[in-house]
């Protein structure tokens, strides 16, 4: 039987989105968005993440029940070398719940290690930690090999 994979994901401004839905597909997961209740659009929303990049937020409820997966595939743009609040938060949340873990993380030039540093102190158990930088159909391509090797 296949593995059960539920992705969750935030996004600011869709990259990560993009990458979420493409996985989706080629997964057969259930995909979910993780939503901030706070905004951080535009210019200001941008200067407000980097000062709550390391803090936690508030999220909205979510739908799907992690523990019913095989393992998920978390997603989050890089803010300030981490992963975003609305995603710390959802970990923190569910830690209990999640059976095994993939990371990955798109960013304009950082890998995924603080991000990756910050979820194994979670006690989950990590299968892969991927980054994107530039999000290019052979990239997206390569990402499902690198998932599944
Ligand atoms: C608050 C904030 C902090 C960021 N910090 C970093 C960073 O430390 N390193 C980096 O390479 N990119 C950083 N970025 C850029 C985003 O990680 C990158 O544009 C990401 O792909 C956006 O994904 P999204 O469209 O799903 O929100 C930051 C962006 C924001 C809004």
């Amino acid at each position: 039987m296949s593995k059960k994979y539920l992705i969750i994901y935030f996004s600011r401004t869709e990259r990560t989105k993009k990458v979420a839905e493409y996985l989706q597909n080629q997964l057969n997961a259930d995909c979910e968005e993780i939503v901030d209740k706070k905004s951080y659009k535009g210019v200001i929303g941008y200067i407000k993440g980097i000062f709550k990049a390391k803090s936690y937020t508030e999220i909205c409820a979510t739908r799907y029940n992690p523990s019913y997966y095989d393992e998920l595939i978390i997603m989050s743009p890089v803010w300030a070398g981490t992963f975003a609040p609305a995603i710390r938060t959802y970990i923190r949340k569910n830690s209990d719940n999640i059976k095994l873990a993939s990371l990955i993380t798109t960013a304009s030039t950082s890998n995924c290690n603080g991000a990756k540093k910050e979820m194994e102190s979670f006690n989950i158990i990590l299968n892969k930690a991927l980054y994107i930088n530039k999000i290019k159909e052979d990239s997206l391509l390569d990402l499902k090999e690198k998932l599944l090797n």
